[in-house]
């Protein structure tokens, strides 16, 4: 399969296109600083990445910025940021996707646990994962072409743990979070938030 991976040069990105690739699929590597260019931000740099590139059978999404701190700390700008970049990125990125892809294709967004468990400091963030997993059970149901969309919603990773200086062991490798973007790539489930987590 063609398969576009955004954010493929992020933490959980790196590994999931490197997974992909393992299995033989052909991965567009797309950020916004990549060798493609997109910016989930901005609709017109979504519709220039699927103008310039065809054929696509499946779009993973990797990427999305939202604020992680104490809810009394967060303001007006934290919500933006989360309901622009992470939340109505990957939802902008669906509408686009439904349009390009080939028949049968499959769209993979990225939320993450704090939708349903949440931990302090995670308001923003929650808001917007819940978010993106009711967008998706809801969005599942009217795909035409028998386009199929799924969410990911991953644990900490342990990388990212390390590079906080948290407690590691609270996380899981991307390398098997990957393991998920996968499944839902080759699958055939649609509507489905994947806990990479329920998989290894
Ligand atoms: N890491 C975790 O523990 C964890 C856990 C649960 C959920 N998540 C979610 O998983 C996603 C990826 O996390 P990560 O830790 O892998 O992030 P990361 O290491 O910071 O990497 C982010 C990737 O996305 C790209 N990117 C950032 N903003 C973009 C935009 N506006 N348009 C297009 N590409 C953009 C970056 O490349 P450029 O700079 O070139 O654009 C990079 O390739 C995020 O939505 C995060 O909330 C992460």
């Amino acid at each position: 399969m063609k398969v576009i991976v955004i954010g493929a040069t992020g933490t959980i990105g790196t590994e999931v296109a490197k997974a992909l690739i393992a299995k033989r699929h052909a991965v567009v590597a797309a950020s916004r600083h990549g060798e493609v260019k997109v910016d989930l931000e901005d609709a017109a740099s979504i519709r220039g990445l699927f103008d310039a590139v065809h054929d696509v059978d499946a779009v993973v999404c990797c990427a999305g910025d939202a604020a992680f701190k104490p809810f009394a700390e967060l303001v007006d700008a934290d919500y933006a940021l989360g309901l622009r970049s992470k939340l109505m990125g990957q939802v902008t990125l669906a509408r686009i996707a439904k349009d390009h892809l080939r028949d049968g294709g499959s769209i993979t967004l990225t939320a993450g646990i704090l939708a349903r468990e949440p931990m302090v400091g995670s308001a923003g963030v929650s808001l917007v994962n819940a978010g993106l997993e009711g967008f998706t059970r809801a969005a599942a149901l009217e795909l035409p072409r028998r386009l199929r969309i799924n969410v990911v919603s991953p644990p900490w990773v342990t990388e990212t743990l390390i590079k906080f200086g948290m407690d590691r062991t609270l996380g899981q490798p991307a390398a098997d979070v990957a393991k998920a973007y996968v499944a839902a790539v080759e699958g055939t489930q649609r509507g489905q938030v994947l806990d990479p987590r329920r998989l290894s």
